[in-house]
């Protein structure tokens, strides 16, 4: 179902080179301008300047104009009547929930992906000894709280080193995951958790949460998967994945307002993850223990398929909040869910798979890190090196002057950005590669990445 298969086969097939491959983007333009009106219109519910090319929402989105002129009134009607942010936001909740697959009781409007993974991993009662496996890949969002376990309770971390670009498959990380799990079991370790990036923010490789989710279930683990890119990217049904904590953001691709974010949190336990759920304190809460329903404690946590208690009211009630803030994120969900999510992911995908392919047509396969063939590990993060002398990839200014160059020497100019992307694990020697990370999303059209794969390659032979 992924758009390459949509647009007819994989690179595997006959009929080398260049010819093939021109035949293969032809192919994948054709199928994006199909429904270039309605993308036009998508394109006009925003207040996107112009006069550049927006292609860093894995940083940051844009609220569209019906979110902004809803916050700007919610907030006016606030203001006027000297209002608070007190409450648990159901009403949210229930209206955002559906379009994640999860109950309310499960999703909690969070401050962003950041404050969500620290909420879920500090939340957790860990034991001096017990092993966190996790990436070198990981975002500084996920390995700060994971740090702070390390440091605080004795946690240990185990890093799995990523494979980079486009020869590599699904599998491979069940493999990688369930291989260092054995090995460490050998040296009698008490592995207790995995927690992985999907997709990383380096390479923007989709790590497949399905297949990562046998490997957690088959050891019993807690799941920590830090999604900052997922909502509003990929239309992904959380109770059927099952992790026990999902961390998102909802500036990003969601294009909520700043400071906000959608962290799932297993409530109940499902056929989809059939592994009790983790002991879990509620570390950011003034609606701590839950009242409702009365007489249950908070420590009762479900064991079949009822809640005992919404451990999101319980999460969501921080004081007084900005309530604006969150009914915006809201709307902007309502947005989404009205365009219709799957139809925004296959898009996005689409765009990303197209930008892909002129990339390998133009500088070669080789010069992507994200892969592009199995469709399991597509995000709408492209990354590659751009550079005429491939070993300038080491080059962070280099690297750096381009993304600067790119908006400044171009009319439209294209707001990308680059990232550090280790190649081993930390303390291996093996110097960064500084790789430019370019987003597609449902403002951009065919267009749109053709002039930017052109303003690249002039960009890369002119800088040499
Ligand atoms: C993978 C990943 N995790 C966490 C974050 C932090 O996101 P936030 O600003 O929502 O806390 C980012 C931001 O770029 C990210 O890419």
């Amino acid at each position: 179902l992924g758009p390459l298969a949509a647009c007819g086969g994989d690179s595997g097939g006959g009929g080398s080179g260049v010819a093939h491959a021109a035949t293969k983007t032809g192919a994948m333009r054709t199928q994006l301008a199909q429904d270039t009106g309605f993308w036009n219109q998508v394109e006009a519910m925003f207040t996107l300047d112009p006069t550049k090319v927006f292609m860093n929402i894995g940083t940051a989105g844009s609220m569209p104009k019906e979110v902004l002129d809803y916050f700007d009134n919610e907030s006016r009607q606030l203001a006027r009547d000297s209002g608070n942010g007190y409450g648990n936001f159901l009403a949210q909740r229930q209206q955002i929930a559906p379009g994640f697959g999860v109950d309310p009781d499960e999703l909690v409007m969070s401050y962003n992906t950041s404050a969500g993974m620290c909420v879920s991993i500090l939340g957790i009662p860990w034991q001096r000894g017990d092993v966190v496996v996790t990436t070198n890949h990981e975002h500084g969002g996920g390995l700060t709280p994971l740090q702070i376990a390390i440091d605080r309770y004795g946690v240990e971390a185990s890093y799995v080193k990523l494979p980079i670009g486009n020869n590599q498959s699904a599998g491979d990380y069940a493999n990688l995951f369930e291989a260092r799990i054995q090995q460490l079991r050998v040296q009698g370790k008490r592995v207790r958790a995995m927690m992985w990036s999907a997709p990383t923010y380096k390479t923007g490789t989709m790590l497949p949460i399905a297949e990562l989710m046998e490997v957690v279930k088959r050891h019993g683990l807690i799941s920590i998967v830090d999604g900052a890119h997922l909502p509003g990217m990929m239309a992904y049904n959380y109770a059927e994945l099952g992790m026990d904590f999902m961390s998102g953001a909802g500036h990003k691709w969601q294009c909520g307002p700043g400071s906000t974010g959608i962290l799932i949190v297993r409530n109940k336990v499902r056929t989809s993850n059939p592994t009790p759920l983790p002991p879990f304190f509620p570390v950011l809460s003034s609606g701590y223990p839950p009242t409702q329903p009365p007489g249950v404690k908070w420590a009762e946590r479900a064991t079949g398929s009822t809640a005992t208690y919404d451990i999101a009211a319980v999460l969501q009630s921080t004081g007084s909040m900005n309530a604006p803030m969150f009914r915006s994120l809201a709307k902007a969900c309502e947005v989404w869910d009205r365009i219709g999510r799957q139809k925004i992911e296959t898009y996005d995908l689409a765009l990303s798979s197209y930008l892909k392919e002129k990339i390998a047509e133009r500088w070669g396969v080789d010069r992507l890190y994200s892969p592009k063939d199995d469709p399991k590990l597509l995000s709408a993060l492209t990354s590659f090196n751009p550079f005429a002398n491939a070993a300038d990839v080491t080059n962070s200014q280099k690297s750096s002057q381009f993304v600067a160059r790119l908006l400044s020497d171009y009319a439209p100019g294209f707001v990308i950005r680059n990232v550090n992307c280790p190649m081993d694990v930390a303390g291996s020697g093996v110097p960064d590669h500084w790789i430019v990370r370019i987003s597609t999303h449902l403002w951009h059209d065919a267009a749109d990445i053709d002039r930017l794969v052109d303003a690249m390659w002039d960009l890369s032979r002119k800088m040499g």
